[in-house]
């Protein structure tokens, strides 16, 4: 099962208790920490957060300088675990606009947690599905074979990611929002949707239970007549 998350709302998390914005996205560190483990227990095989959207370099020098040494700090924290657990880490989005030494932190989780089988944590950074696309498609303009399939590996590739994630099966929202901001387009093209109201840093393994509860009561029928259970 691929189950992907966007998690939104560290900001207002944050300016609800009187505290700086960076502050929310510490305490959503927590939340990832706390979400992959649950995720793993719960059998997923392929988790993908979306950490840093293309869109989100708009914000304060200050904030993204903050989100990107988190990103850092939390490959530098979290791999030795992953490794553990057998989770193998993979950073997805662009890498042409990330700091060197993120970079570098990025390729080391990668190579460090290569060979992960439990589950696949794809971490989006600096990901815009639009933009992926548009690569995947310069590059199936070249090709003769361009079939559904062939393009989904394209996209694997503009996207960098080192091993083929199939469609998702279950996307969820956090803080309210109900839209895909350029999330994944064509991965979910048959995803089942579960937003809640719940702020990320406080989205806990008993929200992450009560979304795979929903998908679990959902019938899937990808357009035929024939019902799939989540
Ligand atoms: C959206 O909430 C969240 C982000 C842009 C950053 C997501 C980052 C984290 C969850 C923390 C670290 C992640 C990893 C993988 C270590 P927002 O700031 O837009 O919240 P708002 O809508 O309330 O303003």
């Amino acid at each position: 099962m691929h189950v992907a998350i966007i998690m939104d709302g560290n900001g207002r998390w944050a300016t609800n208790r009187g505290l700086c914005r960076s502050a929310g996205h510490i305490e959503g560190a927590k939340a990832v920490h706390a979400i992959v483990e649950t995720a793993v227990r719960a059998g997923v095989q392929i988790l993908t957060l979306y950490a840093f959207s293309a869109a989100n370099w708009a914000r304060p020098p200050a904030e993204i300088a903050a989100l990107m040494h988190l990103f850092g700090q939390y490959l530098f924290t979290e791999t030795r675990r992953c490794v553990k657990e057998s989770i193998r880490i993979n950073v997805i989005g662009r890498r042409d606009r990330l700091t060197e030494s993120l970079l570098r932190s990025v390729e080391e989780s990668e190579r460090a947690s290569a060979l992960g089988s439990r589950m696949h944590l794809r971490i989006a950074i600096d990901y815009s599905s639009r933009h992926s696309i548009v690569q995947a498609a310069q590059r199936a303009g070249r090709d003769a074979d361009f079939s559904v399939g062939h393009f989904h590996h394209l996209l694997q590739e503009a996207d960098y990611g080192t091993c083929a994630a199939g469609a998702v099966d279950l996307l969820i929202r956090t803080g309210g929002e109900k839209r895909l901001s350029d999330f994944m387009l064509w991965e979910c093209a048959y995803a089942e949707l579960h937003f809640t109201d719940c702020l990320w840093p406080d989205f806990d393994a008993q929200h992450f239970q009560n979304a795979l509860d929903d998908y679990a009561g959902r019938q899937r029928r990808f357009g035929t007549l024939t019902a799939h259970q989540g």
